[in-house]
């Protein structure tokens, strides 16, 4: 089995105050903390660049992890920026997941992040079937099945998915690859992350769901203990 990892977004944080956020999300035990990056063009709202998650760099010492939900052009020519941002405090490789539905060349982006220094990693829309990434398996680190339509948090979670994430673990596994399935959107310490951990998924990524909880040690808590059932 593949460890559990729980990881925040910090899409309800209080952005006035990120850096005192990462550290309550230290605090609190969190495996990696996911950085929603959006351009409005990708995704129909707009967040924050690299500048937010380097800035956040100095306040805790968790690994990081970035989605980008941003176009092509973005994603290509700002990559070195994000495989820079999201390096742990020794230079450890941070986590960087690209959309295969923007990414022409997802090989070469894979491959260039990987000799960055950064760590490669992959996410499909609902829409977008398993089959999109059986090619860039052996070139990944993670695999991210998104479980609601990326661009904000609070949504419905999508059980369609659960198909997919058998799929794409079944793969993994045939090919003997050693990639970690997160799943991301409408996550809860209920049937949705147990569903998933069934289904394959090891990495679970929650935004309302860890930020509801009266601590975030609580919601971090309460996911892992779902996660483990
Ligand atoms: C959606 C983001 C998700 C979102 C999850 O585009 O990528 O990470 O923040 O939020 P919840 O957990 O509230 O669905």
């Amino acid at each position: 089995d593949r460890d559990i990892q729980i990881i925040p977004s910090v899409l309800p944080a209080d952005w006035a105050n990120m850096g005192q956020c990462v550290a309550d999300l230290e605090a609190a035990g969190v495996d990696r903390i996911q950085f929603d990056v959006m351009d409005g063009n990708f995704v129909p709202n707009l967040t924050f660049g690299p500048e937010m998650i380097s800035a956040c760099r100095k306040y805790c010492k968790t690994p990081f992890e970035t989605q980008l939900m941003v176009s092509q052009y973005a994603s290509e020519v700002m990559l070195e920026d994000y495989v820079e941002a999201t390096k742990g405090p020794n230079g450890e490789p941070g986590v960087v997941i690209v959309h295969v539905e923007a990414c022409d060349h997802l090989h070469r982006v894979l491959n260039k992040i990987r000799e960055l220094g950064g760590s490669p990693s992959v996410a499909l829309n609902p829409h977008t079937p398993a089959e999109a990434v059986k090619n860039v398996l052996c070139d990944v680190d993670h695999v991210l099945v998104m479980t609601v339509n990326p661009g904000f948090g609070g949504q419905a979670y999508i059980p369609t998915m659960l198909d997919k994430i058998r799929e794409i673990r079944a793969a993994i596994v045939e090919g003997g690859y050693d990639v970690d399935i997160e799943v991301d959107g409408g996550i809860k310490a209920d049937w949705t992350i147990s569903q998933c951990c069934d289904a394959g998924a090891n990495c679970f990524i929650a935004g309302s769901g860890m930020f509801a909880y009266p601590t975030l040690k609580e919601g971090c808590d309460a996911l892992r203990a779902v996660a483990k059932d």
